[in-house]
Order: structure tokens, then sequence, then C-alpha cells
């Protein structure tokens, strides 16, 4: 008996380290298991994936969500839903500058974004985070995404000494963008995690402190942590490192929050911008 190589999709890498563009999927339809699982393994290998040109119900993008594990609820409490929250399936957020009576109707309304890990405030993060633009400005607005396997692979052996095995501290406001930008809600959770993180799938090391969220470093004086993480959120954070996003209508994306960070760059204030987003829990405490 001879088995047909089926070709599933096109896996396009879109930069040395991090993000890959598939081709050939239309995600409005199920995909079949052996379709599923090649795309778990793309996603573990590229880290970042981008599905292009999608026509996506609220339906297909929370089966899309599915892919990938288990499809998380909100976990901001109710009481601070921005109203659009209420207009979608459970388990879907609005990440939107549209204002309805002054008010946004989503999260994350406006302009440039610091390099975050999602969730790391968060004792057990979300593994991964599901975009899908709706509108989209005339410029701006690109999401950055950085491979954390890359900066740690290519640290200053003395500054990788110096920090292995140590903690850092997240903390997070929700709807703050720039960190001490005074917005947003105290986040009701506060987390510490390992400074170089292990990826449970992939085996791999990669840098876990973000330029948004995190804070200190356990059991170090902030005098001396501070140029430390300044000095690992500038490495981290190299154009090399790093793939840009221009957003085209229909773009669903996924990306790996254990092994990249991700920023946003700024747009006009008087354009509209609409994304729907979900994530995929995860049953790993960062080790
Ligand atoms: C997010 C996020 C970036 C963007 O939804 O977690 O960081 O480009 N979004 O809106
Ligand atoms: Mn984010």
């Amino acid at each position: 008996m001879t088995i047909a190589a089926t070709k599933l999709f096109e896996i396009v890498p879109l930069t040395k380290h991090i993000g890959a563009e598939i081709r050939g999927l239309d995600l409005s339809k199920p995909v079949d298991e052996q379709t599923q699982k090649a795309l778990y393994q793309a996603w573990l290998d590229h880290v970042v994936l981008i599905f292009r040109g999608q026509n996506l119900s609220q339906e297909d993008h929370v089966r899309a969500t599915r892919i990938f594990g288990e499809h998380a609820p909100i976990r901001r409490p109710p009481k601070y839903f921005p109203p659009g929250f209420n207009r979608v399936l459970p388990g879907i957020m609005f990440i939107s500058n549209i204002r309805e009576n002054g008010e946004p109707i989503g999260a994350l309304p406006d302009g440039e974004m610091m390099f975050h890990h999602d969730m790391i405030h968060h004792e057990i993060p979300d593994k991964g985070t599901l975009l899908y633009s709706i509108e989209i400005p005339s410029y701006g607005g690109n999401t950055l995404f950085a491979s954390g396997y890359a900066a740690y692979d290519t640290l200053d052996p003395e500054l990788k000494k110096k920090l292995e095995g140590k903690w850092a501290k997240h903390h997070y406001n929700y709807g703050s963008t720039i960190k001490g930008d005074g917005k947003g809600t105290e986040a009701f959770a506060a987390a510490k995690h390992p400074i170089f993180r292990t990826h449970e799938e992939s085996g791999r090391k990669a840098v876990y402190v973000n330029r948004l969220m995190t804070v200190g470093i356990e059991g170090m004086d902030d005098r001396e942590a501070e140029p430390l993480l300044e000095a690992l959120f500038d490495h981290a954070e190299k154009p090399e490192f790093v793939y840009s996003h221009s957003w085209k209508v229909g773009d669903l994306m996924i990306w790996d929050n254990r092994c990249s960070t991700h920023a946003r760059e700024d747009f006009p204030a008087d354009q509209r911008r609409l994304m729907l987003r979900t994530t995929v829990v995860s049953n790993v405490r960062p080790y």
C-alpha cells in the first residue's frame, strides 16, 4: 500500500525567528483532525501564525481557537467589561477604539502599546491569543511579535548567569498600554514567574519578562534590578527578533504567550480599529 503525501496547507515563514503565514485553509469550515495536529505543530515551530483573507463568524473564531486548546473564559470581572463585551459570544473580547457615548466599546482602545505577554500577571497565564481583524485604520497599528527564544539564545552570557534561576514580579492594570500611564483598572492579580521560562512542549527556554508588566526581580533591590531588566527588555526587543504585522481586514493571528511578546504601534485616533480576541487556556504553571 502506498500512502500519498497529502498537502494539508502551505507554511510560509516570515522572518528568521518568528512568524509564518498559513496558506490554503478556510477556517470558516471545520478542519479535520490531521490538519489540526499539523497546525498545532506549525504553531509550536513558528510561535506566531497568520491566516489571511478569512471571513469568520464568531462561532468560526471560537472553533479555530479550539484547534489550539481550551477556549479561555475572560478573566476580568464582569463589572469591568466594556459595553461591547455583551454583544459577542462568551469568551470573545472586543479590542477596539470605537466609542459610543464617549466610552470605548472594547479593551485596549488607543494607540501604542509596549511589549508584553498576555496575562503574565496571572499564576497560570493563557498560552495562546487569537486576534481577528474586522476594521483597520488606513495606516499604523502594526502588531510586533518578538521571539523570546531568540532573545534567550543570544543573551549576553554574563547577564544570563546573573539572572538564571531568578524570578520576576509582574503587575498589570487592565487597559494600561504604557507602563506608568495611570490608565486602566487595577489588576486583580500580580504574579511571580521565572525570568527564563522553559516551554513545556518545545523544551526550549525563552526570556519571560516584558517592558509593560514586569516590575521587579524577587529578592533583589530595585536599584540593582532596574538596569538588569532594562538590558533584558532592550535585548529582547531588537528588530532582528521581531516580526511586524501589517494588518488587513480578515487576518486571523495566533501567538504563543509562553515564548513571545507583542507590542502595538500607534495609529490615528480618528480612524476605527476593531478586532475580536480569544485566548487559549494553559494548565502549566510557568517553570
Ligand atoms: C492584545 C493585544 C494588540 C493589537 O489583544 O492582547 O496586545 O494590535 N493587541 O491590538
Ligand atoms: Mn496583548
